[in-house]
């Protein structure tokens, strides 16, 4: 097995495969519709071509930059949040290792994505003193919680080294012509990266805004694009409905949704696994739920999770499905020792690897919750590593834009993010928003 793997057996108990396949005209309608430009949202498509697109020296650009941030800094700082935050954060998560920080490369950290004042100011006592850099990740250039969080680090860096020492460790990641990053940026004379005008946040993970901090991290990011790209071709326009992994998923999350299962949960059994959970929460959510329809979407990281969740899960209304992400492999082997007093009862997993145990337990919570009414869908990756986690993120993209289509909603807007901009620009007193201020103060 080289490349990922859907099951969708685990949901044939409550729709038969007939009203899976039964998508496929129209699946096949919104796949040329996906790649002729001729749909919903169509100024957004960017991201189709975008694994075959990166050359040599896109990729050099990012490498480079990466290698200035690493030899000046032990930490480095990006900012943003939503799609100019996850998609790093959910490679650089997966990838790293759990308990000690790579010794090979900066100590990503991320900000930005909120603005608790103890969040930053603890982060601020963190990099007093420290080396450390910042990349300023926005879109718009003008998303208020990035803003925020640049204004301090930007202060705090220029207080420690200077303006133009700190100038060498600040790199903007925004559009290239629009917003108060760009200008700022310009201004201060940053280095500066590009996110195409046809590449909306959630689907930007394989530009720099998701490239750049995971190579400063230390990761492949050539491995990740080569896995994205090899995964496009096996869910291009021209793969049968039968065999197109994306199209399948799509097909069959509208059918469950059509029966009633108007949930799903992204399910995992590896803890390093959950940002990429949370970076497929905003890729769904965001895409579909608009209109007053839309499959509603979270995360679990199992085994935790069933003993919180799992009774819901297990019993609650049965409204619900759930995708397992497994990885066929762990990288590390770890048997479990026999013990001669067996004071734990343990004995009867002696000799066996944790991940048999871990393997039995999601093949056992596959059967509970099917016995209990949830469909299961199983995503299998050989195993984790950038080149499969291109290949998962190309996957989501193109099973998400089928599946929007599907539910006859533009998959690449998101125009319910802009109601709590507009509450809380009016609340702060924004220059600009002074009828809305006053027409929010009135209802308080
Ligand atoms: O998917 C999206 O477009 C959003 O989630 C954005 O990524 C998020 O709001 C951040 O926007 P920006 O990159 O403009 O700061």
């Amino acid at each position: 097995m080289n490349t990922l793997q859907l099951d969708l057996t685990g949901i044939y108990p409550f729709v038969s495969q007939d009203t899976v396949y039964s998508w496929a005209d129209k699946s096949n309608a919104y796949q040329a519709a996906l790649h002729a430009g001729t749909g919903l949202g169509n100024d957004f498509l960017g991201w189709i071509k975008l694994p075959s697109e990166i050359s040599e020296q896109d990729f050099d650009a990012i490498e480079a930059a990466a290698r200035t941030l690493q030899q000046h800094c032990d930490y480095v700082i990006s900012i943003g949040i939503g799609g100019s935050y996850l998609g790093a954060r959910a490679v650089i998560e997966a990838l790293s290792p759990s308990f000690a920080p790579k010794t090979d490369a900066p100590q990503v950290i991320f900000a930005g994505h909120n603005i608790g004042e103890d969040y930053l100011s603890e982060l601020v006592s963190f990099l007093r003193g420290k080396r450390f850099g910042i990349i300023n990740i926005s879109k718009s250039g003008t998303t208020t919680e990035p803003a925020i969080a640049f204004r301090i680090l930007k202060a705090l860096l220029e207080e420690q080294v200077g303006k133009e020492a700190a100038r060498e460790r600040i790199i903007a990641v925004t559009d290239k012509a629009k917003g108060a990053l760009r200008s700022l940026a310009t201004q201060e004379g940053y280095q500066t990266f590009v996110i195409p005008d046809d590449i909306g946040g959630r689907f930007s993970v394989l530009t720099p805004v998701g490239l750049l901090p995971i190579a400063v991290a230390g990761f492949d990011i050539r491995e990740l694009v080569r896995g994205a790209r090899d995964m496009s071709a096996l869910v291009g326009e021209d793969v049968a409905f039968e065999q197109n992994l994306s199209a399948l998923y799509a097909a069959a999350r509208n059918s469950l949704y059509q029966a009633g299962k108007k949930i799903e949960i992204l399910g995992n059994y590896h803890p390093k696994l959950h940002y990429i959970g949370e970076w497929w929460k905003q890729l769904y959510g965001e895409s579909e739920g608009k209109d007053g329809k839309g499959i509603f979407n979270a995360s679990v990281d199992f085994s935790a999770d069933l003993h919180s969740m799992g009774q819901w899960i297990q019993e609650g209304e049965r409204n619900i499905f759930e995708t397992i992400i497994s990885i066929a492999q762990p990288d590390s082997e770890l048997r479990i020792a026999p013990d001669a007093e067996n004071l734990d009862g343990l004995n009867y997993l002696a000799g066996k690897r944790v991940d048999e145990v871990n393997k039995m337990a999601e093949l056992g919570v596959r059967m509970a919750h099917m016995d209990g009414g949830v469909p299961n869908i199983r995503i299998t990756l050989p195993q984790l590593n950038a080149y499969y986690i291109g290949q998962l993120f190309y996957f989501f993209e193109k099973a998400v834009g089928i599946s929007g289509y599907m539910l006859e909603v533009n998959p690449f807007n998101q125009p319910g993010v802009e109601a709590y901009k507009k509450n809380m620009f009016a609340l702060l007193e924004k220059p600009g928003y002074e009828e809305a201020t006053q027409a929010i103060k009135a209802r308080l």
